[in-house]
């Protein structure tokens, strides 16, 4: 197996996984979090997103949670922003990283930012350009790479046609994301010989949620074809309230469990992000959904030392 020797994860749980929670946690409690994932080694922190409120309420504290949270040296905090009243209320609070997002799919790009794809296009170019003038790196999403909810499987064509416009605009990275986590690892290889002649892999992230249990083995193939960044939630949290069937990301636990047992680097402490999850049950009220969790609790361990 050709493999990399060194990953990088981008922990989305504070916005793909609050984001899915109907439990409203206060600003307190996800300072407390976040601030925990940052004593953990993780390079990346997707802290919240600059949406409507109305949309998303669970992050409409987006504003008072950057401006909480201790910042932690050579960590990224970054935030999804739709437009630019979005852009401008990012800034306002420093973001180190604006995300822009849009869909491959008509449907579901209309179910969650309310435009079609051409109406998108001019909107995201602008907070783009304003992003960069304001020195800011911006990460690209595109959803529903494999499938989408309302319209079904999507072609890697459709997915190349919004990557290489969401480039043109000036991003600096794209994360390819399986937003109702169907797709296998035949259809991720077939997606990546799309975009890889077009992109260097360094350019590239993918993005699984995991609802069918085949993130993990999809993350593989995507490492044998060089791909070396990868997002996922603490707990297996996660998933679009505008994507019915959407259910968790890949479990940043597990996914360290299975990059350390292959001689992978990451950075990150094992121990100290499941002490996060802990801490993370704790406000949630309720057992997380990663199988290392799963097997602490089977342990009867109530702390992890
Ligand atoms: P809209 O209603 O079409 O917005 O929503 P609009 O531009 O027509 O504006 C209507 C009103 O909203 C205006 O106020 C705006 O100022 C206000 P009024 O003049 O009527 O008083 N407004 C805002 N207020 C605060 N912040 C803003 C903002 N924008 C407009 N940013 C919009 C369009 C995009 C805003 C809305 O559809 C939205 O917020 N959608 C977000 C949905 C979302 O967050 N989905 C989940 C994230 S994506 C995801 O999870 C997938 C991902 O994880 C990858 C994967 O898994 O595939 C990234
Ligand atoms: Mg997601």
């Amino acid at each position: 197996m050709r493999l990399p020797k060194k990953v990088v994860i981008k922990e989305v749980g504070p916005r793909d996984g609050l984001q899915n929670e109907k439990q409203m946690l206060s600003t307190e409690e996800k300072i407390l979090w976040i601030n925990s994932l940052s004593e953990t080694g993780l390079s990346y922190i997707e802290v919240s997103s600059f949406v409507h409120p109305k949309w998303i309420p669970q992050l409409s504290d987006a504003t008072e949670v950057f401006k909480g949270i201790k910042k932690r040296q050579g960590v990224t905090y970054s935030a999804l922003v739709p437009n630019i009243r979005g852009l401008d209320r990012a800034l306002e609070v420093d973001v180190d990283e604006i995300s822009v997002f849009m869909s491959a799919s008509e449907g579901h790009n209309l179910a969650n930012i309310n435009k079609s794809i051409a109406e998108t296009y001019p909107i995201l170019a602008e907070v783009v350009k304003e992003a960069k003038m304001a020195e800011k790196t911006v990460r690209g999403y595109v959803s529903t790479v494999i499938a989408c909810p309302i319209e079904g499987p999507v072609a890697p064509s459709q997915v190349k046609e919004v990557a290489n416009r969401l480039f043109s605009m000036g991003i600096d990275e794209l994360s390819l994301g399986d937003t109702i986590g169907v797709g296998v690892p035949t259809q991720v290889e077939r997606l990546l010989e799309e975009l890889l002649p077009l992109y260097d892999s360094s350019k590239l992230a993918l993005h699984f949620h995991d609802t069918r249990g085949t993130a993990i083995s999809n993350i593989v193939k995507a490492m044998e074809m060089g791909i070396t960044i990868f997002d996922s939630a603490l707990g297996g949290l996660g998933g679009c309230p505008y994507a019915l069937g959407a259910s968790g990301n890949v479990a940043t636990d597990d996914l360290l469990y299975l990059l350390h047992e292959m001689g992978i680097e990451t950075g990150v402490d094992l121990t100290q992000i499941l002490k996060s999850a802990q801490l993370l049950e704790r406000i949630l009220g309720k057992s997380l959904n990663s199988r290392q969790m799963d097997i602490i609790r089977k342990k009867g361990k109530e702390r992890i030392s």
